[in-house]
């Protein structure tokens, strides 16, 4: 069973930027990359920092604390210190609002 929760308009999310929204009390990481919306966990799965306080490079997000940088296809981390995937959720756009797809219960994280 999955919930459709609307975080988001999609006019908040411009190509090349992101943005940090809140579902219950889990952070969720709105990626816009090339024109389309990703939806990553918003905290790092290495140590708890915000991923909205670091930067997009390329097609991956850098953190800011120890610069491990994550893959935006995948959530894979590509350098250490962190080793865990960031979980991605899916995402659908509807009459521009950006909705996640979201298993019923606790929201999945790693870290
Ligand atoms: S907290 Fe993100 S790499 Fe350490």
């Amino acid at each position: 069973m999955t919930r459709r929760v609307d975080v988001a308009g999609l006019d908040e999310v411009e190509p090349g930027t992101m943005k940090m929204v809140q579902v219950g009390g889990d952070n969720i990481l709105l990626v816009n990359l090339h024109g389309e919306v990703r939806a990553f966990q918003g905290i790092c799965s290495h140590e708890y920092f915000e991923l909205d306080r670091g930067f997009l490079t390329g097609d991956t997000l850098t953190c800011a604390l120890h610069l491990s940088r994550f893959d935006l296809e995948t959530g894979d981390a590509l350098d250490p210190p962190a080793e865990e995937p960031l979980v991605r959720y899916p995402v659908v756009v509807e009459d521009g609002r950006v909705v996640l797809e979201l298993p019923e219960g606790p929201i999945p994280y790693n870290g």
